[in-house]
């Protein structure tokens, strides 16, 4: 039976390599590290891209029972970045290349039971490596170093189920039915009559069904298949009703044993020439492009932190879809959608450029092991099999169908393009439509993009990005236009249904190349910024969802009569998802109802109200030199007033707010929380300009990331705090200069 053991903490890291370093077991000039990690913490911004990339060395100390002898040891990576050579006892066992999927070598043989320990040696490159993708060429983010996901130590029978691939059939048959493919490693090549023992359970629920199937091992071909018929009462997965089924299927073959277990979902999810399809319905995609990348540790946060941005895209900014943009993201990401009912499409690394022949072997072998990685998950709709905007390359792209195709029959492809007339190698045509310029589009022609004599399978991949970046704490009317932008081309999406949907660029701000950005190494091309808090174009998002489930109303103001050109507020968009909206300016509340600007934008499911000229005279929020006055917009649904957003005309700093995300942490392995500050006014709204120095302080069993000093931006500012091994409670107070210190508690178990 095998046994899983997590190897995060207790890992010894120096950030240098020398010849010889592999076979060496000294660890002076070694700092202990938890995984994940980053092979350097970066500033902010305005740092050098070049600094992180180095060659490291990491060393663990390894133990394994005398009682373990005879097992077939594994030793499991998630990522590395970029490269990684991994060492026992100064014997080689193993290269991966390619920093964004999973890997595993067998130690056993190298392993000594009468020694103790036995070292293990990772020696990371996180340069940017010629013949392995991204690189090669310019790359529009940061890729970062270190091993930063998790790594575990798998210990097994000499025969073990390697992996399992769940085929669901008949999904919207009454009786349902699933083909379990079922991969051994059999090192031992061992013959014999086995067992597999297969269950379908609700998660945390009731067996559907469990059989035990007869299976001739060595002889049977590879992979074992198998089949579960006549399930009943199984609920569908989709994107409101995420129902999950858990998996099991246990191996018997003599002595040996082996148990696996994977999470499924049964839905059925079509790209079609009309639009794409969960469970045989029409569901309009609307989507954001998510970079794994946070402030100062890049791409190194651990499970709660991924798990958090699923919650964020799919509870704070209502999207249906993230495309892992342009790599396959952490496990812990990817689970959560599952577990959400947030779709996603997921893409082969790269960026732009292609390399030379073991380049693309090496984006092939990415592409294999992020199919077999990811293949059980209900949430993955689309696999990408070409690199983001590169050129054509038939013979290339040919191949990447094919083995994706092999590996998976029963999704489609895409391949992200942002060239027009490209070979159409994949089952949908996806497109970067970059035509919107405030103008011009808002989208391009479907059948002018493909140049194909009909519809196809199609769906807008990304838009808007280095077309208008926007800082959060950007002028008013740049971020109102900046919205307006995410509108109009959701807008042109939802009336034209052989578009699937569209997926904007991007979710969060990134880290990115001297190349890009705005010359602080930041694109700042999210609707939130790197710390996940919202601009304003989020709110497009946001508010197109039901106002029972959550009553949205966000105008696009500062509410400032001098802040915009020639002063006051309008036109004020207001993103709402309510029947109507009432003002009140000053004293005076208006009868007048405001209602959302369905005949502008008919497109999407809750339009905007826009209030402008038209309907409000001057002298209500106009002309410059009247009085500005306090004001309260309430929102109405079904004739009750729902929600209130109330504006202060004499804004001053009344409260820091500090809030956490989770009170509750982990000291088992290391663990993450971000603390939000706020600096806000008498009506509880952010102050946008205030400069305001916050000093942080932390006492317990943990480390803030990043800088203990931080200036506020837009009114706010975000960190993470890290956990250690240790249990106890962490309080961290945070300083700024006109407000009475404030403190925050969080328990470590
Ligand atoms: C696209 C690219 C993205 C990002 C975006 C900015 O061309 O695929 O990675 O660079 O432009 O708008």
């Amino acid at each position: 039976m095998r046994k899983i053991i997590n190897l995060n903490n207790g890992w010894y890291y120096k950030p240098e390599y020398r010849k010889g370093l592999e076979r060496e077991e000294d660890l002076s000039g070694f700092v202990r590290v938890n995984l994940p990690h980053t092979n350097l913490e970066v500033p902010y911004n305005y740092f050098d891209e070049k600094s992180y990339q180095f060659q490291s060395c990491y060393k663990y100390p390894l133990q394994i029972p005398r009682e373990m002898e005879g097992k077939h040891i594994y030793l499991h990576f998630e990522g590395v970045m970029a490269a990684a050579s991994v060492y026992l006892n100064g014997c080689f066992v193993g290269e991966h290349k390619g920093g964004y999927t999973p890997f595993a070598f067998r130690l056993d043989p190298a392993y000594c039971f009468e020694r103790e320990p036995n070292m293990i040696t990772v020696v990371v490159d996180s340069t940017e490596l010629n013949d392995v993708p991204p690189f090669g060429g310019q790359i529009d983010y940061l890729t970062f170093g270190g091993i930063y996901r998790e790594v575990s130590l798998g210990l097994y029978d000499p025969i073990f189920i390697e992996k399992i691939k769940v085929e669901t059939g008949q999904v919207l048959a009454v009786d349902k039915s699933l083909n379990v493919m079922v991969f051994l490693k059999n090192g031992q090549q061992l013959k014999g009559e086995g067992s597999i023992r297969v269950t379908l359970q609700e998660t945390g629920g009731q067996v559907v069904q469990t059989q035990v199937f007869p299976a001739a091992i060595g002889s049977d071909p590879d992979p074992l298949v198998f089949t579960l018929e006549g399930l009943k009462n199984i609920k569908l997965w989709d994107v409101d009703h995420p129902h999950l089924y858990e998996i099991r299927v246990e191996l018997k073959i003599n002595e040996y044993s082996d148990e696996y277990c994977d999470r499924i979902g049964f839905r059925q999810a079509e790209f079609k020439k009309d639009g794409f399809f969960l469970n045989g319905k029409r569901l309009k995609i609307i989507g954001l492009n998510r970079h794994q990348s946070f402030p100062y540790v890049g791409y190194a946060m651990p499970r709660r932190v991924q798990e958090k941005d699923a919650e964020i895209l799919k509870e704070e900014l209502h999207v249906n879809l993230v495309r892992t943009s342009h790599y396959p993201q952490s496990k812990h990401f990817i689970n959560r959608c599952d577990e959400l009912g947030l779709l996603v499409f997921e893409e082969l690394p790269g960026w732009q450029h292609l390399g030379g022949e073991q380049w693309k072997a090496v984006a092939k072998e990415n592409l294999r092991e992020m199919i077999e990685r990811d293949w059980n998950h209900p949430s993955i709709v689309l696999w990408g099999v070409r690199i983001n905007e590169s050129a054509d390359d038939d013979g290339f792209y040919t191949d990447t169908n094919r083995l994706a195709k092999q590996l998976d029959s029963t999704r489609q492809t895409g391949g992200v393009r942002f060239i027009t007339g490209s070979k159409m190698l994949e089952d949908v045509y996806t497109f970067n439509d970059f035509v919107h310029d405030g103008i011009r589009g808002p989208l391009r022609d479907q059948q002018a993009v493909t140049g194909l004599p009909a519809k196809v399978p199609y769906l807008v991949t990304e838009f808007n990005g280095h077309m208008y970046p926007t800082k959060r704490f950007d002028q008013e009317e740049r971020q109102m236009e900046h919205s307006l932008r995410f509108l109009r081309i959701l807008n042109a999406a939802g009336l034209d249904d052989s578009i699937a949907g569209t997926i904007g660029w991007c979710a969060f701000d990134y880290n990115t190349h001297q190349d890009f950005g705005s010359g602080d190494r930041i694109c700042y091309h999210g609707v939130m910024d790197m710390f996940r808090l919202p601009k304003f174009a989020s709110a497009v998002y946001k508010s197109q969802v039901a106002p029972a489930i959550e009553p949205v109303l966000e105008p696009v103001t500062f509410w400032a009569r001098g802040e915009r050109s020639i002063g006051g507020v309008l036109p004020l968009v207001i993103y709402t998802n309510c029947d109507y909206l009432q003002l009140q300016f000053g004293e005076e509340r208006l009868e007048q109802k405001f209602y959302p600007q369905s005949r502008e934008y008919p497109g999407v499911l809750f339009p905007p109200v826009i209030i402008d000229l038209a309907l409000i005279g001057p002298e209500v929020v106009g002309t410059w030199g009247l009085a500005w006055k306090d004001s309260i917009i309430t929102g109405f649904y079904q004739n009750e007033a729902v929600i209130e957003k109330r504006f202060c005309a004499n804004p001053l700093p009344s409260t820091l707010a500090v809030t956490v995300d989770d009170p509750v942490l982990t000291a088992v392995e290391k663990d993450a929380t971000r603390i939000s500050v706020k600096v806000l006014d008498q009506c509880g709204n952010l102050l946008p300009f205030i400069d305001e120095i916050i000093k942080l302080e932390l006492h317990g069993p943990g480390r803030i990331i990043g800088p203990q000093e931080v200036v506020v931006k837009g009114g706010a500012v975000a960190f993470w705090v890290e956990t250690n091994n240790e249990p106890g409670t962490i309080e961290v107070t945070v300083d700024a200069q006109s407000f009475e210190k404030k403190s925050i508690r969080i328990e470590v178990n």
